[in-house]
């Protein structure tokens, strides 16, 4: 009998011994099937595949080397978290009496920190809250930014549990062109998009750090302990940062950390330390988790579980991340059902082939196909989307079809957010932003 830290090395070794051999040969491993002498590659020889660098995941930049965008399975191994395999899920479904979530059935979620340990402690009756996140950096969010929302709509309903909303109007001042007036109004305007969401007002604090760092006297002190325990040097080392950064960048990180320890919240958790807490993000936002996690046993508070999801791909290719930064990169939540036509149209880039006849003779691809791959995150009917791959594939779907059913999934997806979000008053938005006790049970 292996105890389950035991497997999890074993796991995480075969991982890497993968993630190697890849590097090596340019191959993916296959068991019992040796590289042959041709297929070597020498470390400076040419590229193969996806094997010519390092994917690039950080808060700020997401790149990958190949089409098919970032390899997730070397991202486990990089970050050292672990992945959401059949167990997890079987034990996700048996703990909450619920189907798991398609993104949890098709991977979009990957990754995950202790996530055993909050199951293990719900099983027992004690329960556990949501932390995730926003940085208001302008008025619209985009389509990529909903996947933690959704995801975490769907927890705080299946396990019944309270959810902090951190929205960092101080990091988009510290980090952009922008000013504090800004920054809060942006604040504002996104925790509409977040309430639009479907989040319950009894369960559920969204919390500006502009207004709430200054309101709540534990919050700061857990803020401080962070700051105390961690060096520039660390700092420099998981986020870059130069000796040309503002300090307020540099000491950031430990306000991301703060909202992970239940005694931030005293009006939630009656000043408990130990309730425990799970973040739901992409995996961009790991590097502030990381350094979280390695804090917290040093100040006596107990470490975050976290689950990751991938990215939602750029209409050009999942070679980088949706980023509102690039608005030809992006589907909106205010765009029109013409501007979601028209965007999908032009840009989303096709796994198909050139033309009708050879599209029809060879299929095209799905594991690049940026309509496909949105179609994923989604569609939600399992068999439909089942269908659509094997009539791409086999090439009887051609792109401008493909690009329609997703044209035709968004369009009423996006308009029914901005109908919800139209309902969400200046007077809810107050409620979700007073500290306030929330209604659950321990
Ligand atoms: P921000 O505003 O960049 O992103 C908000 C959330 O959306 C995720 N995300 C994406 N997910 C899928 N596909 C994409 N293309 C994509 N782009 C962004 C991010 O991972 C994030 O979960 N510093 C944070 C705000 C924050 C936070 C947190 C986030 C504060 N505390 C705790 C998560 C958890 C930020 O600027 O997020």
């Amino acid at each position: 009998q292996f105890s389950k830290a035991e497997i999890d090395a074993a796991v995480q070794l075969l991982l890497k011994l993968k993630v190697d051999y890849k590097q090596m040969t340019g191959q993916d491993y296959k068991a019992g099937c040796p590289p042959s002498e041709n297929l070597i590659v020498s470390n400076n020889g040419p590229a193969a595949d996806d094997c010519d660098g390092e994917d690039l995941v950080d808060p700020w930049n997401v790149s990958a080397s190949s089409t098919k965008g970032v390899d997730y399975d070397k991202l486990i191994v990089r970050f050292g978290s672990s992945k959401i395999d059949k167990e997890l899920l079987e034990r996700i479904e048996k703990v909450s009496g619920q189907r798991a979530h398609h993104f949890l059935r098709r991977g979009i979620f990957f990754s995950h920190r202790d996530m055993h340990q909050i199951l293990d402690a719900y099983e027992k009756h004690k329960s556990f809250y949501l932390y995730t996140g926003r940085g208001p950096s302008s008025e619209a969010m985009h389509v990529g930014h909903l996947i933690p929302f959704i995801f975490t709509k769907w927890l705080q309903d299946v396990f019944d549990i309270p959810l902090v909303v951190q929205m960092t109007d101080d990091e988009k001042y510290l980090w952009k062109d922008l000013t504090l007036e800004e920054c809060h109004r942006f604040t504002v305007e996104n925790a509409k998009d977040i309430i639009a969401c479907g989040f319950d007002v009894n369960k559920t604090f969204i919390f500006s750090d502009l207004d709430y760092m200054g309101a709540s006297p534990q919050f700061y002190r857990n803020v401080v302990k962070v700051q105390k325990h961690v060096t520039f040097n660390q700092v420099k080392g998981i986020f870059g940062f130069t000796d040309s950064d503002c300090i307020g960048k540099i000491s950031f990180p430990a306000i991301q950390a703060a909202p992970s320890f239940s005694s931030s919240f005293p009006q939630i958790f009656g000043g408990k330390k130990d309730v425990p807490c799970l973040i739901p993000c992409a995996i961009d936002q790991d590097p502030y988790f990381r350094m979280t996690r390695d804090v917290a046993p040093r100040i006596g508070l107990l470490k975050p579980a976290l689950l990751h999801s991938t990215f939602f791909p750029a209409l050009q290719g999942a070679q980088t991340k949706m980023s509102a930064s690039d608005p030809n990169s992006s589907i909106f939540l205010t765009d029109t059902p013409k501007q979601i036509k028209n965007k999908i149209n032009k840009h989303a880039f096709s796994g198909g082939k050139d033309t009708v006849e050879e599209h029809r003779k060879y299929g095209g691809n799905t594991e690049v196909d940026v309509s496909f791959l949105y179609l994923t995150f989604f569609l939600e009917d399992d068999e439909k989307l089942e269908k659509i791959k094997e009539d791409y594939t086999s090439g009887a779907l051609l792109t401008g079809e493909l690009k329609k059913i997703l044209i035709e999934t968004l369009q009423p997806m996006i308009a029914q957010h901005q109908e919800r979000r139209k309902q969400v008053t200046d007077e809810m938005v107050q409620q979700f932003m007073t500290p306030r006790p929330l209604n659950y049970k321990f």
